[in-house]
């Protein structure tokens, strides 16, 4: 029976595969490496925001909620996600989204265009006021959507909010369970990480869970002091919704700030590597703004001996890859 009781409306498709990645380990002559398919659940070409708006939208719908308002970077994979999903289930979609790397029709955008949404792009200092000035634009645009008759409900960026978080407690148990079903002793799991709810929701579940995986983040945008602490506040939030008695302490987030490189949304050269590696030894797309960024993290870490032959990785592919075509230009070889 799963730890998770709250409604859930089906948007992906479940489990995601999860596979040893031989080619790579090699190539890295480092641990033994798997790697779990979110980019492969099932939404829009996939990613790590399905599992958390399949929990959000519950509840919309529960709440005769007919538009759905959310924010992100110009090639949000979140805002297409949630674009996605708007239309499988009826409703619309609003996206105001900063001004970041590739606000051309390509990419994201592109799917957002062909999805018809309604896409404002607003120029910003910073990509992280996705979530510190977009929420009052949002609420804006909902009370005027209200006064037009509409039921909107407003997602913040990343659906980084405790109930979002729960789909990502519920791929603790999903995880857990393959990995005893493949026999897989795994120690570590790897992830990029923006707002944390990702990391925040298998840190939460493993410990419930009382499966001793050590989660390791590597961050995208946050450096790591301010990182830790949303993971640790999304964390802990999120058990007291599910009733859980656990608590997560700040000791317990492992998080890496050293591969956002010149910031969110600038590809590195490392990420660069990761890309064409995985792809070269796997025939697996990574993103160029969170997975690839992880994966080079991941792979540092392996040649500075942070993680050796002894040790079993599970690396969490989180999706974007549409991106890779908004890219293109710093990615061509
Ligand atoms: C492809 C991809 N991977 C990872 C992340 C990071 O997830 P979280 O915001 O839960 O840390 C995001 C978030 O936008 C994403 O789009």
């Amino acid at each position: 029976m799963s730890m998770v009781k709250l409604p859930r409306v089906a948007l992906g498709h479940w489990p995601t595969p999860l596979h040893e990645l031989p080619h790579l380990s090699a190539a890295l002559g480092g641990p033994r490496i798997f790697v779990k398919r979110d980019d492969l659940s099932g939404l829009a070409l996939g990613g790590n925001k399905c599992r958390k708006l399949e929990y959000v939208l519950a509840d919309a719908l529960k709440n005769g909620v007919d538009t759905l308002i959310t924010s992100g970077s110009s090639q949000s994979n979140h805002a297409l996600q949630t674009a996605a999903a708007a239309r499988k289930l009826g409703m619309e979609a609003y996206l105001v989204l900063v001004k970041g790397m590739h606000v051309e029709t390509q990419g994201n955008l592109l799917l957002q265009n062909i999805l018809n949404s309604t896409v404002n792009i607003v120029e910003v200092a910073d990509p992280s006021e996705m979530f510190t000035t977009m929420p009052r634009k949002m609420n804006e645009l909902a009370d005027e959507l209200r006064s037009k008759g509409r039921t909107p409900l407003v997602i913040p960026a990343g659906a980084e909010f405790p109930l979002g978080t729960v789909g990502w407690v519920d791929a603790a148990e999903e995880i857990g369970r393959q990995l005893k079903d493949q026999e897989i002793d795994a120690q570590y799991v790897v992830l990029a990480h923006s707002g944390g709810g990702t990391q925040a929701g298998l840190v939460l579940g493993f410990k419930q869970l009382k499966l001793p995986l050590n989660v390791v983040g590597i961050s995208t945008m946050y450096q790591k002091s301010a990182a830790v602490n949303e993971v640790v506040t999304l964390a802990n939030d999120t058990a007291r919704l599910l009733g859980f008695d656990v608590t997560i302490t700040p000791d317990e987030v492992t998080l890496y700030d050293d591969y956002i490189g010149e910031g969110y949304g600038i590809p590195t050269e490392g990420c660069i590597e990761a890309i064409r590696l995985v792809a070269q030894t796997e025939a697996i797309f990574l993103d160029p703004v969170y997975s690839a960024k992880a994966m080079a993290g991941f792979v540092d870490l392996i040649r500075k001996g942070e993680f050796t032959s002894k040790d079993t990785v599970l690396f969490i592919h989180t999706g974007g890859v549409p991106a890779l075509f908004a890219y293109h230009q710093e990615l061509a070889g």
